[in-house]
């Protein structure tokens, strides 16, 4: 049997001054980088592990562009359980390293889609094997919801918003099921997604789950090209504020982050940060989408891992040489005053733009 002790660790709030100050409101930081792997995942897919591991399961299988493979790396060593992870041909070396570090077995294929089906079929012919789903399972998301309920701890008083990124959707599930829990049903999300990785925001927009053609962000770890269906389900009952930010944009915040915050997250994260940075939540309050008295905002940091100073320096010359095929995105990004879904449409016109 599984000790009952979690593998996530109860994550620091702080608060931000410089973020604050840019926003009108107190800004606090949800620390989910300082997880033992570096990002929320480890809440839900330890939570998923432990319970499997408990219905003696054998070996775990898993299909990861990067924090959800590590995570289940991490877990399966913490219970003495042998894993392998696939992982696409676009995860960092040094992803692949802190994986094997913890014991998995890696195996590379070209696309995620490819691991997926292979790790989903070898769990379906062996017994003692058990698929690990990167954020579509009810008990990933009740281990997701302990964020909502250390907030509640950490908190004197209710959040005026919560803004997160979003891949699969396994966060925001977590996350509503907690503000259900503790009382705050009513505090609005803004769910962040880069143009390109903007699964949630296109399947809102069509009003049912919407499968992306191809995953052209370059922040791999939102990389779902469909959300989960409870996702999309929580996000149409839950006051849930769905925008996308260019590549640029999260890339950029991921730069100022470090040079405020003294933290390099990754790209994914930059996305949330990017709401404040681009001063996105001011324009919602503008737009009276957001009241214009905000108690306080607080940003889910989900995640440090896929980053290092020599892949930050690359992607910013890479976006800066991809700039004249970013313009219809820009000119996307321009209509921040608009409708989610009007700015939805013309990124769906982009998105062959959008491609680098
Ligand atoms: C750092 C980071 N942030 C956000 C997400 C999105 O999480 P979800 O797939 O649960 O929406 C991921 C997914 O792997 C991630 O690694």
């Amino acid at each position: 049997m599984a000790s009952s002790k979690p593998f996530h660790v109860v994550t620091p709030l702080r608060v931000s001054s410089h973020l604050s100050k840019l926003a009108g409101t107190k800004v606090y930081l949800k620390l989910e980088n300082t997880q033992p792997t570096c990002s929320f995942k480890i809440r839900g897919i330890g939570n998923f592990c432990k319970s499997w591991a408990e219905k003696r399961c054998q070996q775990f299988v898993c299909a990861s562009a990067g924090n959800a493979g590590l995570a289940a790396a991490y877990s399966a060593k913490q219970l003495g359980i042998p894993a392998i992870i696939f992982v696409p041909q676009s995860t960092p070396a040094i992803t692949m390293e802190r994986m094997e570090d913890e014991g998995a077995t890696v195996c590379m294929q070209q696309t995620l889609e490819e691991c997926q089906n292979i790790a989903k079929e070898m769990a379906k012919r062996c017994s003692n094997l058990t698929y690990v789903p990167p954020f579509d399972d009810p008990l990933i998301w009740e281990g997701h919801k302990t964020m909502v309920t250390e907030m509640k701890e950490q908190m004197e008083s209710t959040p005026g918003a919560i803004i997160l990124s979003v891949g699969g959707g396994g966060m925001l599930c977590g996350v509503i099921q907690g503000l259900r829990e503790v009382g705050w049903d009513k505090v609005p999300i803004i769910a962040m997604e880069t143009c390109g990785a903007h699964s949630l925001n296109a399947s809102l927009e069509e009003k049912k789950l919407v499968t992306l053609p191809k995953i052209t962000s370059i922040a791999t770890t939102l990389g779902a090209a469909t959300v989960a269906e409870e996702a999309l389900k929580l996000a149409q009952e839950h006051p849930v504020i769905s925008q996308v930010v260019n590549d640029s944009d999260a890339v950029a915040a991921v730069g100022r982050f470090l040079d405020e915050e003294r933290m390099l997250v990754e790209p994914a994260c930059g996305a949330s940060l990017a709401a404040i940075y681009c001063e996105l939540t001011k324009t919602l309050q503008k737009d009276g989408k957001l009241p214009n008295e905000l108690e306080s905002i607080v940003i889910i940091v989900c995640g440090g891992n896929n980053i290092t100073m020599e892949e930050l320096d690359c992607l910013k010359e890479q976006l800066s040489s991809d700039n004249g095929d970013l313009v219809e995105c820009e000119l996307a990004m321009a209509t921040w005053n608009n409708p989610c879904n009007i700015f939805a449409a013309s990124l769906q016109k982009s998105m062959g733009a959008c491609a680098h």
